[in-house]
């Protein structure tokens, strides 16, 4: 059975990524594999033509795709429309509707691209972590949530609030989540949170540890947040497998980037309940290089090889596309992002083009 892809290139550099993906996926269709794409608007781009970051129309190409791929969203230009109007809801729309909860973010280190991280080599050579972070719940979506007028101690002023917010079966979905993934990898599993001091962060550490039981073959450790971002840079290899909620997740996952070289090189998957699931680099639509054949495609190829792989399964296309990748890493072809000494620098279309011919 032909299974159906949605695009959504987005904006800034996200087309320009998104045009590398479609080049390795005429190559895969030529050679055999069963897949047909549509593509639709989300972002900037959507509000620019219809006013939402995320039309009904794409919502409705969402839920009849078997996967959605999704570039970049984003803009200066969006940056003083009004909140609902922003790209960036647009992102947190689809991520909510399609209910993709668990979103996971590998930090691998290619041997090739040791030199390309601001770490020291000994600290990161080898790296090969992931980050499960939940994506759907948390103070990214609790209510309630603005900015109002009130009276405080100092008088009539305007005061900012939002809601961190978990209950049980939240937390109990990202922890099967997460101790699957463990189980298929190294079986360790460290679980981060801000117990110390926020209830909401309690409750996920007591789950964890409910949800473990039914994981005897998982070692689960927790760590406190602040601790984590300390570790992650001092020694990441500690790791294998972390979970953490939404917020956390944001901000750990761009520190964990950075020990891979570049955030142009991280590819994200989120799934759903039934392993469905929307693809997308980690990194944002960089309007600074848009349009200049400056940005790195990797990410965004490395996104269409873990579709092929947890929601197409296509286990051999997927190889097929991480080895190419790393074929290319291995021949020294470089973005600027991720300039090695001796590398050979080429543009956006260059660097698809080699993945291709390496395919
Ligand atoms: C990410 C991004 C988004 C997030 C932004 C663009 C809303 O930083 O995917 O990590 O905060 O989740
Ligand atoms: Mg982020």
């Amino acid at each position: 059975m032909t299974q159906n892809i949605l695009l959504l290139p987005g904006d800034g550099i996200g087309p320009e990524i998104m045009a590398q993906a479609v080049r390795v996926l005429n190559k895969l269709k030529t050679d055999g594999l069963d897949i047909q794409w549509d593509t639709a608007l989300i972002g900037g781009c959507a509000v620019d033509e219809t006013g939402n970051p995320f039309p009904e129309e794409t919502l409705k190409k969402c839920r009849a795709a078997d996967a959605v791929l999704l570039a970049a969203v984003g803009g200066p230009q969006y940056d003083s429309l009004p909140r609902e109007q922003r790209p960036e809801r647009g992102l947190l729309a689809i991520r909510k509707e399609m209910q993709v909860f668990s979103n996971l973010r590998p930090a691998v280190v290619y041997p090739e691209l040791v030199e390309a991280s601001t770490l020291k080599p000994e600290v990161i050579a080898g790296l090969d972590i992931i980050i499960v972070r939940e994506l759907v719940g948390d103070i990214y979506f609790g209510e309630p949530r603005g900015i109002e007028q009130r009276v405080t101690e100092n008088g009539e002023e305007r005061v900012g609030f939002n809601t961190m917010i978990y209950n049980e079966t939240e937390i109990r979905r990202i922890a099967h989540s997460a101790f699957k993934t463990a189980q298929k990898r190294n079986k360790k599993l460290c679980s981060v949170d801000k117990m110390n001091v926020l209830e909401a962060t309690q409750l996920w550490r007591d789950v964890m540890i409910e949800v473990s039981a039914e994981y005897p073959d998982v070692e689960l450790t927790h760590m406190l947040v602040d601790n984590a971002a300390m570790q992650l840079v001092r020694n990441p290899k500690q790791f294998d497998v972390m979970v953490t909620g939404n917020m956390f997740g944001d901000i750990l996952s761009d520190a964990a980037s950075m020990l891979t070289g570049s955030i142009g090189m991280l590819p994200s998957a989120s799934l759903d309940a039934n392993g469905k699931g929307l693809y997308e680099p980690i990194h944002g639509s960089a309007p600074d290089i848009a349009g200049k054949n400056l940005a790195n495609p990797l990410a965004m190829i490395l996104s269409v090889a873990m579709m092929l792989r947890h929601s197409l399964n296509q286990t051999e296309a997927a190889d097929r596309v991480d080895n190419a990748v790393k074929a290319v890493l291995a021949k020294g072809y470089r973005t600027g992002d991720i300039m090695t000494e001796g590398g050979i620098k080429v543009g956006t279309v260059e660097m698809g083009g080699a993945v291709l011919a390496e395919m």
